[in-house]
C-alpha cells in the first residue's frame, strides 16, 4: 500500500522542496562545465516536469516493494527516485562516483525531508548494497557521459568524424564500458526492468545476447530533463 493520500502531484511537491534545500554554488561548480548554476536555473522547471513524466511511465512497470539500482544518479533522478520510495515502497540504492555530488543531495534531502529513506551512495553501482541484486537497473546518461568516455560520447553522439576517431582510445573504452554493462546487468534480477538512454541500450542488449536472455525494448520512449536524451524500458527475462 502506498502511504495514503500520495499521489505524484505530492511527491513532485516534495521533490521541489529537496531542490530548493540545495546548495547550488556548489553543484554549479561540480557542473562548471555544463554552465554551472545558470545551467542548473534554466532546467529546473523541466527537472520535475520530466521526472514526474518518467516517473509515470516507469512504475507501473515495477513491483511494489522492489528494489532498484540507479546508476550515475543525480539531480535529474530526484523525482522517480522519491515517487519509487514514496508510491511504490520500493527500496532504492542511487549510486554516483562523485563524493561531493551525494554530499549536497544528501544534505538537501535531509534538510527537507529527514522522515524519507532516500540518500544518494557514493561508489561504483557494480559494488555498492554488496551482495544484493535488484529488479530494476536505471541507467542514464552514463555510457555516452564525455568526462567519463570521452571517445565513446563523441561517437555515440556523432560528433567526430570517422576520420578522426582515436581508434586505440575508442577500443580501450569500449572494453571500459562492456566490463561496467556487464557488471550492471549481473546485478539484475530476471525478470527485470532497465530503464536507460536510447543511446544506452546497445551495451545491454549486448549482454542479454551474451547470457542467453531475452530483452526486449517497449515503445515510450520520455525526454531526460538535462542532458536531453530519450528514456525508455527494457523487459529483460
Ligand atoms: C553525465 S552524468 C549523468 C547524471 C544523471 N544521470 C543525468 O542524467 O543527469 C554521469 C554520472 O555517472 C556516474 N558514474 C559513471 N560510472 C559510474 C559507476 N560505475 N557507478 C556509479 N556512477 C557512475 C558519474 O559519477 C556521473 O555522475
Amino acid at each position: 500500500m502506498k502511504r495514503p493520500g500520495l499521489d505524484w502531484g505530492a511527491v513532485s511537491l516534495r521533490a521541489r522542496r529537496v531542490l530548493d534545500a540545495l546548495d547550488w554554488q556548489a553543484l554549479g561548480e561540480i557542473y562548471f562545465h555544463w554552465g554551472g548554476e545558470q545551467f542548473w536555473r534554466e532546467r529546473l522547471p523541466n527537472v520535475i516536469t520530466f521526472g514526474e513524466r518518467l516517473g509515470r511511465v516507469l512504475l507501473p512497470r515495477l513491483d511494489r516493494k522492489g528494489s532498484s539500482l540507479w546508476v550515475g544518479a543525480g539531480v535529474a533522478e530526484l523525482p522517480i527516485l522519491l515517487g519509487e520510495v514514496l508510491l511504490h515502497e520500493r527500496a532504492v540504492v542511487a549510486a554516483n562516483l562523485r563524493q561531493r555530488e551525494c554530499d549536497v543531495l544528501n544534505a538537501g534531502l535531509a534538510a527537507a525531508l529527514p522522515e524519507v529513506a532516500l540518500r544518494y551512495v557514493v561508489g561504483d553501482a557494480r559494488a555498492v548494497a554488496e551482495g544484493e541484486t535488484f529488479d530494476h537497473l536505471g541507467c542514464v546518461s552514463v555510457f555516452t557521459d564525455p568526462e567519463t568516455w570521452p571517445v565513446l560520447s563523441d561517437v555515440a553522439y556523432g560528433r567526430v568524424p570517422p576520420v578522426q576517431v582515436d581508434v586505440e582510445r575508442f577500443v580501450a573504452e569500449r572494453e571500459q564500458a562492456r566490463t561496467l554493462a556487464q557488471g550492471l546487468f549481473a546485478r539484475l534480477r530476471r525478470p527485470g526492468v532497465i530503464t536507460t538512454s536510447a543511446e544506452e541500450v546497445a551495451w545491454f542488449l549486448e549482454q542479454a545476447a551474451a547470457s542467453g536472455v531475452a530483452i526486449e525494448a517497449g515503445d515510450d520512449l520520455v525526454e531526460t530533463a538535462v542532458v536531453g536524451d530519450p528514456v525508455g524500458f527494457l523487459a529483460v527475462g
